[in-house]
Order: C-alpha cells, then structure tokens, then sequence
C-alpha cells in the first residue's frame, strides 16, 4: 500500500513554516533543513539545522524524501539535486531557478519569450549604465543582478553622478541591471501553481501596495478593468510555462498608464501577496504548493468570500519578541492573526501578517490595518 509522501523544505523562515503547516494537514511528511537555527519551522516535522552546502548535510537532508523543494530561490537547490538518490525529485528544478535568479538573465528570459518588460540593459560598466540611463532617460533603476530582496540591492538614479554612486555600492564582478523608471499606477501580482505535467490554476490579480520597498498591504481582487486582469493572468501562465516552473511562482507586475501590464520580476515560490490565501481561498498559496510538487491535482484558487486583504507585521524595534498586543488584535472581529515564531525581532523585519476577509475591501483593509498596527511583536 502507498505511504504518504516525504516532502524535504529547504529553509526554515516563514515561508517554509506555512508550506510545512499545509503538507502537514494533509498527511504529508514534512523535514525541512535550515542553515542557521530552526526558528519558524520549530516543531513541524523532522527538523535539520546544518551548512546546507555541505553535500553530505544535504544527502542525509534529502535522503528518503520523495520530493525536495525550496522556500526561497536562494537555497543551494543545483548542490541538492547532485546528491539526490534514486527516485527523489526536487521542483523547482535548478534549471528554472537559476534563469529566476539573475535578474538580468531572468529579464532577458522574459523578453525572449515575448514577456513585456520595462526597457532594460544588463551593463559592465558605469558609462555603459549612463548610455543606457541616457536612452531610456532618467530616472532609472539600478538593480543589483543576484541576492536582493524588500528594495536591497536596488537604487533609483536622477543623474549621472547617481548612476556611479550606485555603481560603487552596488555592482557585482558582472555590472548592474539598468531599467527604464516605470510611472505605474498600480503594482499588481498574480499567483501561479504549475504541475510537472504542465497543468496550472490562476489566482485572482492581487493590487499590492508597498512602502519603503516592502510589501505593505495586498487586495484581492485588485480593482482593475477586466480587460487588465485578463492580460495579467496570461502574462503570469505564459511566465510560469516560459521558466518551466513547478510549484508556486508569484509574478509581480506594474499596471502602466494607458493599461499596458508589464512583467517587474517573478518568485519561484509562495510569494508574500498570496499569505491571504489561507483564509480567503479555497486552496491556499501553501497548498497548491505542495500538490503541485508532488503531481497532485491542484486545489481552486478561487476567494471564498468578496474581497481579501492582508496587512504584514513588521518589526518595530530589536529585541525578543513579545505578544503584548495579541489580546487587542484578535478582539477586531474577523481578524485572523499569523506570527511566525521568530525569536527576536528588528526594525522592518516581517514577523507575521494579519487577514480579514468581507464583502467590502474598504471595511476589511480598516480592520487588517488597525490589527497590524496594534501587534508591535
Ligand atoms: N523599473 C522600476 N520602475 C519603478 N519602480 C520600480 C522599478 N523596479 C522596481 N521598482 C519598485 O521597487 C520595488 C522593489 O523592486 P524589485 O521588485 O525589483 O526588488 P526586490 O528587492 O527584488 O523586491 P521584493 O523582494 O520586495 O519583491 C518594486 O516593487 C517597485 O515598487
Ligand atoms: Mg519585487
């Protein structure tokens, strides 16, 4: 008789906990390994805590699972997938993480499939980045090609002088992705669970307002022309066909004036817009994740109710964390409340979200912000 399947999680943060909580519910068997400490994934499951560079921390990791997968597209995937015994898969595969990784080759993948993208131009040098800048005109983005994240590693550039401070701070061995500055009126994100097999769900357009380069709050659906929402889906589905990704992936996009949806960047995984899928889908980001690397039929990512909004909580301050507010939080009806069990807390670090989900978007954002503000973790 078949058993339940092992599903091994590179990463131990947030994202790895959530996708952990879904298996979990479901029968499977969840083993995560972390590089530094448990944290948020603490008691789900088979934990590990080693240098997950180590081959052999990563083989005896991998051993016996049926299916690896990542929480971030910076886990050491390609090293994983060298020590993998017999029938065990890893999605997403190392091929499509690594053309996700680089944001200068993820954005040339992107045009090569026919994508729309702001104009860009991958540059070795500071004059190359200034004739770039010059043809696009300013202001421009510069955005570091590997290991950024929350707006690190990018720097938006008024003039010439601009363009080589950011160069000193930020270029790698390889230079700089340089981009046209997009004047959006909207930044939106759609979800995509993809099977091996090729067949995928849409999630509802996502409007995600950010602030300081994070992620502040996300409204489903996003209050956009039908038209738009179509034309975002389709960019999302052929993205996710054009990488050959497997699991989640979240496409983040700008809505230009006019209507024009171009494509910013994509997300090899559950993607901070889609946490309100826990309440407010029929099947959440998490699990779709897991059916989809695992080859199950993937769940309805339709929202259950009108509207869904989530707000993150950030820290506010460094130290350990506390649950001081979690009294007042939970008692605004209809809020659901997610820490994720970080130790210690530091200012702007993302240490829970909260969800309400209602028929008026305007009601329930009241609601998601006022919980978020109280819950000074
Ligand atoms: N070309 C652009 N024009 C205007 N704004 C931009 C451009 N590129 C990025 N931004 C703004 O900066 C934010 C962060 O950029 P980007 O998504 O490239 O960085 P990131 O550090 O990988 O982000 P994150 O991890 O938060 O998704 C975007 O959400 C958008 O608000
Ligand atoms: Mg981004």
């Amino acid at each position: 008789m078949p058993r339940f399947p092992v599903l091994g999680i590179l990463g131990g943060g947030q994202l790895g906990r959530m996708t952990a909580l879904a298996a979990i519910r479901m029968g499977v068997h969840v083993r995560t390994l972390a590089p530094q400490h448990e944290g948020p994934v603490a008691g789900l499951g088979e934990t590990f805590v080693g240098d997950w560079t180590d081959p052999r921390v990563l083989a005896e990791f991998a051993r016996g699972c049926d299916v690896v997968t990542v929480e971030s597209e910076w886990a050491p995937a390609e090293r994983c997938a060298s020590v993998l015994e017999g029938s065990t898969r890893l999605f997403p595969t190392p091929e499509s993480l690594m053309l996700v990784r680089d944001k200068g080759l993820q954005k040339r993948t992107l045009a090569g499939a026919g994508l729309p993208v702001p104009p860009f131009a991958c540059c070795r040098t500071p004059d190359e980045a200034i004739d770039a800048a010059r043809s696009f005109g300013f202001p421009v983005v510069l955005k570091r090609y590997r290991g950024s994240y929350d707006g690190y590693g990018n720097a938006t550039a008024r003039t010439d002088a601009d363009v080589h401070a950011a160069w000193t701070d930020l270029a790698d061995v390889d230079g700089l992705l340089v981009e046209a500055w997009v004047p959006f009126e909207q930044e939106l994100s759609v979800l995509v669970a993809r099977r091996p097999g090729g067949g995928a769900v849409t999630y509802p357009v996502a409007y995600t307002e950010q602030r300081d380069h994070r992620c502040h709050a996300v409204v489903v659906p996003a209050a956009v022309a039908a038209s738009v929402a179509d034309a975002a889906s389709k960019l999302a589905l052929q993205a996710a066909e054009a990488f050959g990704i497997v699991g989640m992936l979240g496409v983040e996009l700008f809505l230009e004036p006019g209507g024009r949806v171009t494509v910013n960047e994509l997300a090899p995984r559950p993607h901070n817009t889609g946490h309100y899928s826990i309440e407010g889908s029929h099947t959440s980001q998490f699990e779709n994740h897991v059916r989809a690397v695992l080859d199950w039929p993937l769940g309805d990512p339709s929202l259950r109710d009108r509207c869904a909004v989530m707000v993150n909580v950030l820290g506010h301050r460094s130290g350990d964390t506390r649950v001081d507010a979690m009294a007042e939080a939970l008692a605004i009806p209809g809020v659901a409340v997610h820490v994720y069990g970080k130790e210690t807390v530091r200012p702007r670090r993302k240490m829970g979200h909260v969800t309400v989900t209602g028929s008026d978007p305007a009601e329930a954002r009241s609601r998601a912000e006022r919980a978020a503000e109280l819950l000074i973790l």
